[in-house]
């Protein structure tokens, strides 16, 4: 939540800056802003809205080699152009830009700042008046820093100009991503190096409670206690274009369309040179000597990892409980002997699971990151990571991230079992390249996709989504993604559920649809279907090739029985679309979303 960035050098900062927030709008976009240092002092530019009606109010003729930059998801605070970033501290001497929730800033300001007046309603105005109450009482701009930071509770990614020095920003990280990236005679800084791939591939990651002086021609990265820290940089395996949308209206309808390059590429990078599925020997290993695997995960990811439980307890037969993460420390469950945790999550970053993440390490437990972003923070702090090679996911709403987490839990579950020893009644790589496949023949489709979206979807107001078994669980995510995108109040339900209490919802016209691609539940879900329609629902029944009756309103290639969600959730992706689409939201940035979401 919230993107940072920042450039000193030689050249003009603002279309850098500009250009860096463009990329990191998928991270909140509620207001946006900049601040430019040359010098004659630090001129600050800020809306609400997004980076486009920030650009609107820039002063072209301003020249400043260095600057900080802000995108905004409001936590304290309603999005507006006075609680947008940066804040300046009362002289106006210090402006800085602040990812993160700082959680005692109300106890610090009434400590500290009683007699301040703050402008705005947020958290990070404190910090920056915290700093200079700390260079009013006499200390240098390094050690008041240093001095606030020790003070703060919470997450936070800062950088801090000093109109007093330009030549100089001062940044911090806890918790909140932060990346500086290296150039020639210039130095930039980033919560994700996706914003500076314009000018360096080049970068050096931070590590909790560092501070950095970042000056043109040096990085100097040092522990709260003083003690220089030397890392070396990293090249950021990011090509430009994977990150622009080319001739595509949305990220999300190009992100769906690279599902079945997605499925090809983790196909090949998780082969031997045999042709044989592999993962890192160390994982088999941390897998087998746990009796009980815990996947703790949030939103699409927890999704799939209500489906990653059914490939491996079906394969490998191990045991698996599925944990929603904000959830887990307050009803955490009575854990077996030798569990093994198991993060799914596309950003890598999610606060949730990670606040699960450092508690599961602090009881000693192993644990595996199942993520999209090598090098993200839960990659990096835990024990093992496999990666989904997806290609960045930009849209809010998660598609291809999704199918590629299934494919490699089902690799990660067929592994397993023949560490095992079991039979596997399964030849992945042929049934993951039919998949791939059958994603393509659905693309085919979506003229009658987009025709289903508009029967059903462009003005119902609410929409449930109904199957059984693997079917369900797929159903939550159709549900998912179609709230998220279109505000149309949807909900995933079990089949044989509804009559328990949902039923009543049912009125004339109202939208189900209903999944069957499971020949064990074919006929059952289809009961389901019959009884809505008894009390007046639009049924829209999506199966599978070889299950289909009359009626059904469209029919997904046949694939292997435990599969099927790879290729079911398609269709539901693109209604989602479409629908959204036909009633005017924003696809990529629907509204209070964000894409990577570091507040817990
Ligand atoms: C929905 C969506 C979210 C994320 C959730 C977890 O389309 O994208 O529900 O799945 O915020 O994010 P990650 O996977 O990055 O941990």
């Amino acid at each position: 939540m919230c993107g940072i960035v920042g450039y000193i050098g030689n050249q003009d900062a603002k279309e850098i800056l500009l250009k860096g927030l463009e990329k990191l709008e998928y991270r909140g976009y509620d207001s946006a802003g900049i601040a430019l240092s040359n010098g004659e002092g630090v001129q600050v530019f800020k809306e609400k809205g997004r980076i486009a009606d920030l650009r609107n109010i820039v002063d072209e003729e301003v020249f400043a080699p260095a600057g900080i930059g802000h995108t905004r998801w409001a936590t304290h605070g309603v999005p507006s152009r006075l609680n947008a970033h940066p804040h300046k501290s009362a002289s106006e001497r210090f402006t800085i830009v602040h990812n993160g929730v700082i959680e005692n800033y109300d106890l610090l300001k009434k400590e500290y700042l009683a007699d301040s007046t703050l402008k705005s309603d947020t958290d990070t105005e404190v910090v920056v008046q915290l700093i200079e109450h700390f260079v009013e009482a006499g200390s240098d701009v390094k050690a008041a820093f240093v001095q606030t930071l020790k003070l703060l509770k919470g997450s936070y990614a800062f950088a801090l100009l000093d109109e007093q020095n330009k030549d100089v920003i001062y940044v911090a990280k806890n918790k909140s991503p932060l990346l500086i990236g290296l150039g020639e005679s210039f130095n930039v800084i980033a919560s994700d190096a996706m914003a500076m791939l314009q000018v360096t591939d080049q970068y050096v990651e931070l590590v909790d409670k560092e501070i950095v002086i970042v000056t043109k021609d040096s990085v100097t990265i040092e522990t709260l206690e003083g003690e220089i820290i030397s890392r070396e940089a990293y090249t950021a395996e990011l090509d430009a274009s994977d990150i622009e949308k080319g001739t595509y209206p949305h990220y999300m309808l190009k992100e769906i369309d690279e599902q079945p390059v997605a499925i090809r590429k983790i196909i090949q990078e998780y082969q031997d040179k045999d042709g044989k599925l592999t993962i890192d020997p160390a994982i088999v290993e941390a897998v087998n000597a746990a009796d009980r695997l815990y996947i703790v995960a949030a939103g699409t990811s927890y999704h799939a990892g209500l489906l990653g439980k059914q490939f491996i307890e079906k394969l490998a037969k191990i045991p698996v409980e599925v944990h929603v993460a904000s959830e887990f420390s307050y009803n955490m469950p009575l854990l077996s002997e030798k569990p093994l945790f198991i993060f799914i999550t596309q950003s890598g970053e999610t606060a949730d699971s990670r606040a699960v993440l450092v508690q599961v390490k602090e009881m000693g437990y192993p644990t595996l990151t199942i993520t999209n972003v090598p090098g993200s923070t839960l990659s990096r702090e835990a024990d093992h990571t496999l990666l989904l090679y997806a290609g960045p996911e930009i849209a809010v709403a998660s598609t291809k991230a999704y199918t590629s987490q299934m494919a490699v839990l089902s690799i990660l579950a067929e592994v397993m079992a023949k560490s095992k020893g079991y039979d596997v009644d399964l030849d992945l790589i042929h049934e993951l390249g039919i998949i791939a496949n059958a994603m393509e023949v659905i693309f085919e489709d979506k003229e009658e996709l987009e025709a289903i979206a508009k029967e059903y979807l462009e003005t119902s107001r609410n929409a449930f989504f109904i199957g059984r078994g693997i079917d369900y669980y797929v159903g939550l995510e159709g549900a998912l993604k179609l709230k998220e995108i279109s505000y149309i109040q949807a909900e995933g339900f079990a089949g044989g559920e509804l009559k328990h209490g949902t039923i009543a919802l049912i009125e004339d016209g109202t939208p189900i649809i209903a999944l069957a691609t499971q020949e064990s539940v074919n006929l059952s879900i289809r009961g389901n279907v019959k009884e809505v329609v008894a009390r007046g629902a639009n049924p829209c029944i999506i199966s599978m090739k070889g299950l289909e009756m009359d009626g059904d309103r469209y029919i997904v290639p046949a694939v292997h029985d435990l599969l099927t969600p790879l290729i079911s959730v398609v269709p539901l992706q693109l209604i989602a679309y479409y629908a959204a689409l036909h009633r005017g939201c924003d696809v990529d940035k629907p509204r209070n979303l964000a894409k990577s979401v570091t507040v817990e």
